[in-house]
This record gives C-alpha cells, sequence and structure tokens, in this order.
C-alpha cells in the first residue's frame, strides 16, 4: 500500500481511538464525581472497576494509535507541492549555477506539478498511489532526495546517494498509442535524459544502453524505469522513472562501471536546472509522438545507440556469442545478428552485453 494511504489510515485511527478514549474517560469520571451511578451504570453497563478499565483500555488503544502514526510519518514527509523555479523548500542546498542550466524551456505540463519528498521507497511507486486517487494531471513529477527501495530494470533495486542524484517519476497517458507501441516511450525518456546530458556535458560522450540505460563516456551515470498500466486494450497510463548520477563523487565495490555528471566534469549542477532541461525535451518528444512522428524520436534513440551496428560479444546464459547489433524492435526487442548471417530477438532478461 503507498505510504500515503497508510499514514491517512493511521490518522484516521489515532483521531477516533483518541476521541473515543477521552469521550469515555471524561464521561465515567464526570460520572464518578457527580456520584451518578446511574449514568455510569447507563453509559458502561458495569461497575466502578470495569468502566476503569474500559477507560485505561481505550486510553492505551489510543496511545498505540499514536505511535502508529508517528511511525508511519516518518516515512511521509512531502514538502509543499511546486513548480520549477518557484520558491519551494527542498531537501538539497542549491550549489554552483552552472551555465547550461539556465538555458531551459518552459513546459505545458511536464513538471508543471512537483510534488517534492524528503524520503520515500520508491518515486515510481509512491507516484502510481497518488495517481490512482485521481488527483494527479498529466505531466506530474514527484522527485525525492531520497528513495530508500528505489527500483531498478529486471526486479533490481536502485540506489543512489541521498541528496547527490536526480531520482524523480513523471506521469504520463500516452493513450495515443497501441498497447504495442509501448517502447515508444521508453525511446523517448531514453533520448530526452541522454540528450539532456549531452547539453550538460558538451564534451561527454553520452549513449544510450539498450534498452534505456543512459551511458556516459562508456559508464552508467543514469537509468530508466518505466511501469504501464493498462486498461484492455488501452494503454491508461505510464509511469516514467528516471535517475540520473548527478553529485555523486563516490561509487561503491563493483559500481566501478558507474559514474556520474559531477564525477565526468569536475562541476557541481543543481538539480532544478538540470530537471527543466530534461522536462522540456522530454515534453516536446512526446509532443512528437502524440503527432504520430515516432520514427523522429526512434532515429535519435539510434544514433545514440551503444554498439549499435557494431561487432561485439553477447550471452544468452547458455552460450557466448559474437554478433552485431541489427536494430531494436517496435516491441523493444533486441535483435542481433550472429556471425552466421541468422538474426536473433531478445527480451531484456534473455541477453547479457560482455
Ligand atoms: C535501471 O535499473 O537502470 C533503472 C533504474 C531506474 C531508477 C529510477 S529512480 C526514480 C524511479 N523510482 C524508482 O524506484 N526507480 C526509478
Amino acid at each position: 500500500m503507498p505510504p500515503v494511504f497508510f499514514v491517512e489510515a493511521a490518522a484516521l485511527t489515532t483521531l477516533t481511538a483518541f476521541l473515543v478514549g477521552a469521550a469515555v474517560l471524561v464521561v465515567f469520571f464526570a460520572a464518578d464525581f457527580l456520584g451518578a451511578a446511574v449514568v455510569r451504570a447507563a453509559f458502561l453497563g458495569a461497575d466502578d472497576f470495569a468502566a476503569l478499565v474500559a477507560g485505561f483500555f481505550l486510553a492505551g488503544a489510543a496511545f498505540l494509535a499514536v505511535v502508529v502514526f508517528l511511525v508511519a510519518i516518518r516515512e511521509y514527509k512531502p514538502h509543499s507541492s511546486c513548480g520549477i523555479g518557484s520558491n519551494c523548500k527542498f531537501a538539497i542546498k542549491r550549489t554552483k549555477l552552472t551555465k547550461m542550466g539556465t538555458k531551459g524551456s518552459q513546459t505545458l505540463f511536464i513538471g508543471r506539478r512537483i510534488v517534492r519528498l524528503d524520503r520515500v521507497d520508491s518515486t515510481n511507486s509512491f507516484l502510481n498511489g497518488m495517481a490512482a486517487t485521481g488527483a494527479l494531471s498529466e505531466g506530474a513529477v514527484v522527485i525525492a532526495a531520497e528513495q530508500y527501495a528505489g527500483k531498478g530494470q529486471r526486479g533490481a533495486s536502485w540506489y543512489a546517494e541521498p541528496g547527490a542524484n536526480i531520482t524523480l517519476s513523471v506521469l504520463l497517458t500516452p493513450t495515443f498509442l497501441s498497447v504495442k507501441e509501448q517502447f515508444r516511450i521508453s525511446e523517448a525518456v531514453a533520448v530526452t535524459t541522454a540528450e539532456t546530458l549531452a547539453e550538460f556535458l558538451p564534451d561527454s560522450d553520452i549513449q544510450i544502453k539498450w534498452p534505456n540505460d543512459i551511458l556516459i563516456n562508456g559508464k552508467k551515470s543514469g537509468g530508466i524505469l518505466i511501469e504501464n498500466s493498462f486498461k484492455g486494450a488501452v494503454w491508461m497510463q505510464s509511469i516514467a522513472g528516471i535517475g540520473i548520477n548527478v553529485n555523486q563523487l563516490e561509487f561503491p565495490g563493483d559500481l566501478n562501471t558507474a559514474t556520474s555528471m559531477a564525477k565526468v566534469s569536475g562541476e557541481k549542477y543543481v538539480f532544478d536546472e538540470v530537471m527543466e532541461v530534461l522536462f522540456g525535451k522530454l515534453e516536446a518528444a512526446y509532443l512528437t509522438l502524440r503527432a504520430g512522428k515516432s520514427d523522429e524520436i526512434r532515429s535519435r534513440y539510434f544514433q545514440r545507440l551503444y554498439r549499435y551496428d557494431k561487432s561485439a560479444v553477447y550471452t544468452d546464459f547458455k552460450s557466448v556469442f559474437t554478433a552485431t547489433l541489427h536494430d531494436v524492435s517496435s516491441e523493444g526487442r533486441l535483435v542481433l545478428m550472429l556471425e552466421t548471417g541468422e538474426e536473433r530477438q531478445f527480451d531484456v532478461k534473455e541477453v547479457g552485453f560482455i
């Protein structure tokens, strides 16, 4: 259950238990004070001792509910909802302004409403919960300084140093695309994230590793998790989760293959400035899709696709083989051309890059 509902339920329980407990105690002691045994008996149907026990029991329930509530709000601390450029408080200190960051465009709907959280399990899950209440319109964004259960692709978890990276989710309702065209959104989000990094890091090589990992100079610096929901054949909603390594400088252990914008450039970045560029590009790409020009996005995807048209080594987890990355199907399957000339298609879990 999303934290917002948990908190609301806990708050309601607390209030109810507290009011009932307090009411019982007030009535009991008032009756006792006035010596009105009749009132006590009518109200509680019990003698003094039983009434006292009932009162304490309800007070105990109220106390427990307060404890549950306090634990719950530790996981749910939203700031105000606000858009880019407004004066809302954010958990991350503003750092040095970058030259590129001031170039962002104003958007019509993406990022017009931003829910900023200090800490949440996953921005994707939180946004999904909020969207289910019907309270949000397309383009709403949830961003968190820290995710304690960030979700990655293939059921993996996504860890990002708190306060140092962008972890956000965008609500999209691509009802104009068919279920078979799911990969279009993935392509658009990957392309626009990569192009955003390219704008801030003009001297670096920014690529997309199929399906939608973002690489800076060959090292992973961002990931995308798209979670879709359908109603029959209609694509109702897409939660586009985007993680960008921005100001993190240390990558523990096996994350030697990871990097960040700051690690590459030696600069520190302001999140709002990166987001402004990202949302502008994402909205433009989304409108391009909506105008039926998905090939435009697709060709930008292939321009940045890691290993595209190159011979390299892969594994299908039974064998290791050399192949050329030939295509990505409209459903998002990787199309490899083997040395024998045979073409094979793979889903995300079926192939590894070596
Ligand atoms: C990957 O495994 O490469 C995808 C990582 C996606 C991480 C982002 S961070 C914001 C959003 N919320 C999540 O829980 N995951 C995505």
